[in-house]
């Protein structure tokens, strides 16, 4: 790869170029990121997100930082510190700015070698994505057979395709991979509330691979469930403990609860760079974002003339609260499914795979 990616490239002048992920699918259009303030703002807004998307453009973020401050080091640590404090819960940020420190701080070619660590990032994440592509779709396989059946329905919950991570994504990596194979699937797409992730980002991703979906209200999975028409859950996460529990869109823990009810597999597709090691009680211990308010009190899409606009859903006297994330608990999860093959959501087994991470 060359810094070439779906959700994000390079230009010609080095700079980053992102899909202005706030106004799809009704409007395709992009933003040019060339500083560290564009960046932050970039992340804080939305304009890129979900979890490795955030990590990729941090990671470009201290490229041009470096670059705004002629390789000071002392100025790209402030620089730093402000994108890495972008946002809380995805620490895939926090990773890769970690990451990008550490070559800096010893390079005698800063700009270059920060470049070339960007750029390696994102290819390591689309090696990732094939993985998890290939390991969720071999599951998808085994239920089908187990069960005997022709058609699997798959429920997912936000985001979690090629606008969150590079290449396929993680929790529509299978999906993407079993419509290769041949695999007669069907999705149903949580619109997730507030902000829409899926009725607006899945959705699209899903329509433009022409594979078969429904947008279903946040609340209907677990009436499918009760009903035998959902197989399997499979969705993305944005901080997983070492004990692992799993850090998702808010909503995410309902989901596996009712999946659990209904003794339905509900797995997490994960980079190793959304495991935090540090922690393993991941409800006491994992940061949740709180965004503001607007985003619920206020829904955005094409009103009945086209035009892209907002609407008030709430009276105006009235507060809300808007939690980013909730976390799934490790006992709700059937596995864990990252680049280096499936695992327990066990803190004994996650050791074991990654002891060379700890
Ligand atoms: O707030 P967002 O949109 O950045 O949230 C991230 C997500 O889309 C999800 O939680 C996703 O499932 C994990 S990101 C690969």
């Amino acid at each position: 790869m060359n810094g070439k990616y779906k959700a994000l490239w390079l230009d010609e002048q080095d700079n980053l170029v992102v899909l202005d992920q706030r106004v799809l699918p009704f409007v395709e259009s992009t933003v040019t990121i060339t500083n560290t303030n564009e960046c932050v703002e970039a992340i804080k807004n939305m304009t890129v997100r979900g979890a490795g998307v955030i990590g990729n453009t941090a990671a470009f973020g201290i490229f041009l930082a470096a670059r705004e401050c002629n390789g000071n080091l002392v100025q790209l640590e402030n620089r730093a510190k402000l994108i890495r404090e972008s946002r809380p819960t995805a620490v895939n940020l926090m990773w890769a700015v970690d990451r990008m420190m550490k070559v800096a701080r010893k390079s005698n070619d800063m700009l270059n070698d920060l470049k070339l660590e960007a750029i390696e990032i994102c290819d390591e994440d689309c090696q990732t994505s094939k993985n998890i592509a290939d390991a969720g779709a071999d599951i998808f396989e085994e239920i089908m057979k187990k069960q005997n059946i022709t058609t699997i329905n798959v429920l997912t919950h936000c985001n979690a395709g090629w606008l969150a991570i590079v290449d396929d994504g993680t929790a529509l990596a299978p999906i993407y991979e079993a419509k290769r194979r041949g695999i007669d699937i069907h999705v149903w797409v949580d619109e997730t509330r507030p902000r829409n992730q899926g009725a607006n980002l899945t959705a699209w991703e899903l329509g433009k691979a022409d594979i078969n979906h429904t947008v279903i209200a946040d609340n209907t999975g677990g009436h499918l469930m009760q009903h035998g028409m959902v197989d399997v859950c499979i969705t993305g996460a944005d901080r997983v403990s070492r004990g692992g529990d799993a850090a998702n869109k808010i909503g995410t823990y309902l989901k596996s609860l009712a999946a659990h009810d209904n003794n339905i597999p509900f797995y997490i597709a994960l980079p190793s760079s959304t495991f935090d090691f540090e922690i393993v009680d991941g409800i006491k211990e994992i940061p949740i974002e709180i965004r503001g308010e607007d985003e619920v009190k206020f829904i955005r899409g094409l009103d009945k003339h086209g035009e892209y606009s907002e609407l008030q859903i709430v009276p105006t006297a009235s507060k809300a609260l808007n939690y980013g994330f909730d976390v799934t608990p490790s006992r709700l999860i059937t596995g864990l499914i990252s680049e280096r093959g499936v695992c327990k959501a066990d803190q004994k087994e996650i050791e074991t795979m990654f002891k060379d991470l700890l």
